[in-house]
């Protein structure tokens, strides 16, 4: 049996990671962000289909179309975690869990950054671990997954 599938989704400017402002996101780059997920999924038995887009209606094309197909969503809405209720409400839409990851601790900065969308509909919300939230998101994902 194959490995059920966790769907990676990395939001608007994730893919400038690495050159973004390193002294709030790090050095890291965002195949270094999924390859750390990656190897945690290899770990717990899960696979990652990871993606990135700039562009809000593409993300959300491709939640509609995992519902069905993705055990649980891993997702760094970006920017859109402090703007976008239709961001979050295409992600009830898939009925699996959600894990949010943000680089930075957002609680920590500008006080727009204080409010999500996202995280009441998110099982567990991870910030301020840099790309090793991705490590601890997988893990999380795995650990809800095992409970149901
Ligand atoms: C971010 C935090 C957001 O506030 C910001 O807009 C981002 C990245 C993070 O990973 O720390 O683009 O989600």
């Amino acid at each position: 049996m194959s490995a059920p599938t966790v769907l990676l989704l990395n939001g608007p400017n994730l893919n400038m990671l690495g050159t973004r402002q390193p002294e709030v996101y790090g050095t890291a780059r965002l195949e270094d962000a999924v390859a750390v997920a990656e190897r945690a999924a290899a770990e717990v038995g899960l696979r990652i289909d990871a993606r990135q887009t700039n562009h809000e209606g593409q993300m959300i094309d491709w939640i509609h179309e995992s519902r069905g197909a993705v055990a649980g969503i891993v997702v760094n809405p970006g920017g859109w975690t402090h703007t976008s209720v239709a961001l979050a409400d295409a992600l009830v839409i898939p009925e699996v869990p959600i894990v949010e990851v943000h680089l930075s601790n957002v609680a920590a900065r500008e006080p727009f950054r204080h409010h999500s969308y996202v995280s009441p509909i998110a099982a567990a919300v991870i910030a301020g671990c840099g790309v090793l939230g991705y490590d601890f998101a997988v893990r999380a994902l795995a650990e809800l997954l095992g409970e149901r």
